[in-house]
């Protein structure tokens, strides 16, 4: 299935660890713009008639004996390029300029001096602007411009740290102008695509979602279609996008897994049925669950357990509905673009800190097509489309819920006990945050049970009982985080209640570890 606008930007990913910002950048410009691998065949590129290129930066050097090079299709397109730290060195070098390995990397903010502020590319930023605070991070540097080229701006350190060849609309910038960091980097952005690459705009959700239904209606025809339903954010919108295009065709199924969230199960399936319509079929698999996880502690054995025991109850009930042809599946972007990096690395497996599981790795007698109506795009489009959909925002604005739900929130063994200490606790801290307008300025929060016990006292009694950790994150993308800093007083809130109202636990502690080195759930 593709939902592809005619006008697409190509961003060439050369590895940097700001790639798929470029991306989302460009998407907030309203243009509809794609990541590629640079190692991708040049008529998989070229079938998306790009109106310009962008290259992202990267960890190597251009004269390293395997240093990926610019493949030919770009310069030979005669479209735009910007290329971006090492996206330029690579514009450089291959159009005869000179880089050199720089002796000390240049990380950090750095001031630029704009040497020809009148340039297109630079024609957005407010005028009068002669310094420009930008964000730099390399090593290499250019040392001599390649013919027809000039340098639009220098920093104490570089005397070439844009350069551009207006005539031909190539573009250079040592710097980032992707992160936010470098505070006008979006009208550089902007520039470049509506002036140099004379992009018209307008890559909106409303756009997608007529787009999508026609896909999804061309490629289902008269078909059936089965959607395993979670309650967040990307199965909902897939669903809603499904039943507009295919209506009753669309069955849903919800398993409840006895993981969940207080209320949840019972929340998913009412608001479904307000909401989207289609025939669902909701399983309650919680016992079934539970003794399987009986007596395991290990959290990659908990997450094997439960991977395999939903695809076994999915399974059962999607064989239930007679001949389906087709799974969807809310795959969005980044899985997209990481599971490709990952192909094109051959990134071993070692390198694996959690294993993550969604639908998938059904028994190979029922081969359904997949449909991914989002693949295209990134969690804060999805959120867009979902709110365009009609769906209700406390849906869409959800945060994410792991597969294996609390049971890797439930540190140690899982049993309905804990689980309902848990949940108890949790339902307390996001009944808080969402009172106090926190929910919305965190990534993710939820509550954590301990496998340990402390003495506390309470009224004249010595008690010794459970632990509940408060986790609250804040992130763009869920690879790194910062711990969110909550308002004290909040957080006095949120523990008193919790040692007041939730039986047997008698401390609250919050944790305040960023990821790296932490990771964001406990298991
Ligand atoms: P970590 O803990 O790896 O989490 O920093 C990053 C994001 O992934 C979610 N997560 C999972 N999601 N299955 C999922 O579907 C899993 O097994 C899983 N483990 C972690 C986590 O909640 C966070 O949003």
């Amino acid at each position: 299935m593709t939902v592809r606008p005619s006008e697409t930007v190509v961003v060439l990913d050369f590895g940097s660890q700001y790639s798929q910002l470029i991306a989302r950048r460009v998407r907030e410009l309203e243009v509809y713009c794609e990541l590629v691998p640079f190692t991708a065949p040049a008529p998989e590129v070229q079938r998306l008639n790009p109106v310009g290129f962008i290259l992202s930066g990267g960890p190597a050097s251009v004269y390293a004996p395997d240093a990926p090079q610019l493949p030919d299709y770009v310069l030979a397109s005669g479209k735009p390029v910007l290329g971006i730290c090492y996206g330029m060195q690579l514009l450089t070098h291959s159009l005869g300029g000179t880089v050199n390995p720089g002796t000390e990397r240049e990380y950090g903010p750095a001031s630029l001096e704009l040497l020809a502020p009148q340039t297109p590319i630079f024609a957005d930023l407010p005028p009068a602007v002669e310094r420009l605070p930008v964000w730099m991070s390399h090593g290499d540097r250019v040392t001599r411009l390649p013919e027809g080229f000039q340098s639009l701006a220098r920093s104490d350190n570089s005397p070439y740290a844009a350069i551009g060849n207006p005539e031909k609309g190539l573009y250079g910038l040592q710097f980032h102008p992707e992160v936010t960091h470098t505070p006008q980097g979006k009208e550089i952005l902007r520039a470049f695509l509506y002036r140099v690459c004379g992009c018209k705009g307008g890559w909106t959700p409303g756009n997608f979602i007529d787009q999508s239904i026609a896909d999804i209606q061309a490629t289902v025809g008269d078909g059936r279609v089965v959607c395993g339903l979670s309650g967040g954010v990307d199965s909902s919108v897939t669903a809603a996008l499904l039943y507009r295009a295919i209506g009753n065709r669309l069955t849903c199924i919800f398993v409840n897994n006895g993981l969940l969230r207080k209320g949840e199960p019972e929340q998913v399936v009412q608001t479904f049925r307000q909401e989207l319509h289609a025939p669902l079929v909701a399983v309650d698999a919680t016992e079934e669950f539970l003794s399987a996880l009986s007596g395991v502690t290990d959290p990659e054995a908990k997450r094997k357990i439960i991977g395999e025991k939903f695809i076994r109850v999915f399974e059962a009930e999607a064989r239930k509905l007679g001949k389906v042809e087709f799974l969807a599946q809310g795959t969005l972007y980044p899985d997209v673009i990481e599971s490709a990096s990952r192909d094109q690395q051959q990134k071993s497996a070692a390198a694996k800190i959690k294993t993550h599981h969604n639908v998938g790795g059904l028994p190979d007698d029922m081969q359904f097509k997949l449909i991914e109506p989002l693949r295209y795009l990134f969690k804060d489009e999805v959120r867009a489309v979902g709110e365009a959909l009609g769906l209700p925002h406390r849906m869409v604005w959800r945060h994410p819920f792991p597969g294996p739900g609390l049971a890797v929130r439930v540190l140690g063994e899982v049993t309905w006990e804990r689980l309902e200490t848990l949940r108890a606790a949790d339902a307390i801290l996001i009944d808080e945050l969402w009172a106090s307008g926190w929910y919305e300025k965190t990534s993710q929060a939820f509550a954590v049970l301990l496998p340990v016990q402390s003495v506390g006292v309470m009224g004249d009694y010595r008690t010794y009982a459970d632990v509940i950790a408060i986790r609250a994150v804040t992130t763009e993308d869920f690879m790194t985080a910062d711990w969110a800093r909550l308002p004290a007083d909040l957080l006095a809130r949120i523990s008193n209640r919790i040692v007041n109202e939730v039986p047997g636990v008698n401390r609250v502690v919050y944790d305040i570890s960023s990821k790296p080195p932490a990771t964001i759930e406990w298991e």
